[in-house]
């Protein structure tokens, strides 16, 4: 097709649907634009969209059901108009997301993934990174490499771009000076070169004047190479590197609208599955074969990466959402301990030791992320010592989940190596991350079960474990009560034992202070402490203040279900300062203690606790009766 006969606006006025057919058989390419405030992002995609004569999506869509309307579109829209609209709509989304854009050439399709360039916004370059095959790399030649340029080639290359696109705008304004646009793309590829991107294209160009992005440069004789919409047409993106790795698919969920089919849904995430491939379900590690492949359109003789199946398995085996099933001889790596990389996305900074959920493709754990090894500098790629991550850091650290997890190192498997946080309580998204790969220690250090186990040492004690933690400020009257409770199961024979926060603080604990850190990893020991203590078939009592839901709920959620108490101690802050047993609030305001609880350091009262006691109304005795009787009235029919 020569030039002249390709003219979307006449092609579309006469025949739509063969428009949008000629659509369908290019290539798609997904890319990101990147770049500072000022960079001039949003002139250089309206100037793409414009020059290559497209039309928006959104005006796609109204064509296909308006087709009389067309043909005065696309050529006629004034480009400056185009710009402010484009830049207006990107300031209202700014806080939420990303904005797509699609525009196609004679060769190709391409999708814009739109981000804002304030540094705040680096979630939503991680998020248009996440489906690109390339960015580009947007410099104001005015300004040269700037730390923003850094962390946006940083983060792509580590979200896996590996075609990247120096794009040198505003060449204009330099009077199209070639010596400095060579100087940028030195400085840029000594920076490039140490983080690991070995080749890029540099383009010198001019979003406002045009100037090599639809058409060569009149002004700019001294570069000879491709206009950026010409490289971007021509880049090859590896679509088949996926479809050469073994076979993976995530289940999404499973299908079973009768009793004699049961299906496995998901996207395949690498490799090719044939009817009688021999499969294992993971982490389970059970062997079948696959029986068919289903789709709504027909069984299939083959699917292959990135296609979305069902499939069925020869045997009725165990499988369900968020397995994993593998070829056979080839399974992914089973494990619950990996060095990652992590880029921190929220205002709240990472939390040592707190448990967050981690998303990876269909599974949901629950995770915490070590001190950081160390954060990236991203102007010098220096490893900078740190205690933890702020907004838009990015650092190297250790993650522990709950249970194994299906994985692959994100070099080899976005989809089975790249992962989120979320904050439990909040729900945000606080992080992305990338697993580096597993800690030998967890393939190594096995659980030893014990002959003598939790159900045996309990049987001898004639009991039933229990751990009632108490929460509540300094001074509420926890120890008191817990101390009263203790004394009423000694003397009902139980077997019994008192974790409390001021002794605890004195051996096990005493290198920790009170930042939230240090508040986390105190409860994270003395919960542990006291789950082995249960299996050792005691009753445990703890008194800490244990400020932060998270970390009690954590402890709930290592208990076996109805073994866990949390008992609220719940006396206002008035009175427990009004009451000041230790005389330490009156310290906390005089400023003589840093990071008190209630004055300088948040509590967080249980939302549903099993026991809630007011001290106001009830005494510490009567409290310690109505424990008691509560957890005796449950235990009855075992104790
Ligand atoms: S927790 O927050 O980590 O659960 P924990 O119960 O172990 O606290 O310790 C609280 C006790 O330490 C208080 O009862 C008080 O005696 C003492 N303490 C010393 N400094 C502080 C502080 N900054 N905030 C709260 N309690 C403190």
């Amino acid at each position: 097709m020569n030039d002249s006969s390709y003219r979307p606006d006449a092609l579309i006025a006469s025949d739509i649907s063969a428009y949008l057919a000629q659509h369908q058989n290019k290539s798609l390419l997904r890319f990101i634009t990147c770049g500072s405030v000022d960079d001039g992002k949003s002139t250089l995609i309206g100037r793409l969209l414009y020059d290559s004569k497209q039309i928006f999506e959104d005006q796609l869509a109204a064509l296909e059901s308006d087709s009389a309307r067309v043909g005065t579109q696309g050529a006629n829209i004034d480009f400056a108009l185009l710009v402010d609209g484009l830049a207006a709509e990107r300031e209202q989304g700014i806080t939420i997301d990303v904005a797509y854009r699609f525009f196609a050439t004679e060769k190709r399709k391409f999708i814009v993934a739109d981000t804002p360039g304030h540094e705040q916004y680096t979630r939503n370059m991680v998020t248009g990174a996440s489906t690109a095959d390339l960015a580009v790399i947007l410099i104001d030649a005015r300004k040269g490499v700037l730390t923003q340029t850094r962390r946006h080639s940083y983060l792509a290359y580590l979200i896996g771009i590996r075609h990247i696109v120096l794009a040198v705008n505003k060449m204009d304004l330099v009077g199209y000076d070639q010596s400095r646009f060579e100087q940028i793309v030195e400085d840029y590829r000594e920076f490039a070169n140490g983080i690991g991107i070995e080749t890029f294209t540099a383009i010198p160009i001019s979003g406002l004047a045009g100037d090599n992005i639809a058409t060569p440069s009149t002004h700019m004789d001294w570069y000879a190479g491709p206009t950026l919409i010409d490289h971007l047409e021509t880049v090859e993106v590896d679509t088949d590197a996926a479809k050469a790795r073994p076979f993976r698919m995530a289940v999404q969920w499973v299908n079973r609208p009768n009793l004699d089919f049961r299906g496995f849904a998901g996207l395949i995430a690498g490799g090719t599955v044939k009817p009688g491939d021999p499969v294992r379900i993971l982490p389970s590690g059970k062997t079948t074969t696959v029986a068919r492949i289903v789709t709504l359109d027909g069984d299939l003789d083959e699917a292959v990466a990135g296609q979305s199946v069902t499939l069925t398995l020869a045997d009725e085996v165990d499988c369900s959402r968020g397995d994993v099933i593998a070829a056979a001889d080839s399974p992914p790596q089973v494990a619950d301990q990996f060095q990652a990389t992590i880029v921190w996305m929220d205002e709240e900074e990472l939390l040592p030791g707190r448990a967050y959920w981690l998303k990876l493709g269909t599974r949901t754990v629950s995770a915490t992320v070590q001190q950081p090894r160390h954060a990236i500098c991203v102007n010098t790629m220096a490893e900078l010592s740190v205690k933890t991550l702020g907004l838009n850091d990015i650092g190297v650290a250790e993650v522990y989940t709950d249970r194994g997890i299906v994985f692959e190192p994100y070099a080899e498997s976005h989809d089975l190596g790249g992962f989120i946080l979320i904050d439990k309580i909040s729900n945000a998204t606080v992080a992305a991350g990338m697993l580096n790969f597993s800690l030998r220690r967890a393939q190594n250090v096995h659980w030893q079960a014990a002959e003598i186990n939790r159900e045996a040492h309990a049987r001898q004690k004639s009991q039933s474990p229990r751990l009632l933690w108490f929460t509540g400020f300094s001074g509420s009257g926890k120890s008191t009560i817990a101390n009263l409770v203790e004394k009423r199961l000694h003397a009902l024979g139980k077997h019994s034992f008192l974790l409390d926060g001021d002794n605890v603080r004195h051996g096990l604990n005493k290198d920790l202070g009170f930042t939230d850190a240090d508040r986390i990893e105190n409860i994270r020991r003395v919960g542990e402490v006291a789950r082995l203590m249960t299996d050792a078939g005691l009753i445990v009592l703890t008194a800490f203040i244990s400020p932060f839901r998270a970390e009690r709920e954590m402890v709930r959620q290592m208990m076996p279900e109805g073994e866990f108490f949390e008992i609220f101690i719940d006396t206002p802050l008035e009175e427990a300062e009004r009451r000041d047993v230790k005389g330490l609030y009156k310290k906390a305001r005089a400023g003589e203690i840093a990071n008190f609880t209630g004055i300088t350091s948040p509590y967080e009262a249980p939302l549903n606790p099993e026991i809630r006691i007011d001290t106001t109304r009830t005494s510490p005795e009567a409290a310690a009766e109505l424990i008691v009787e509560q957890i005796m009235g449950v235990w009855s029919p075992v104790l």
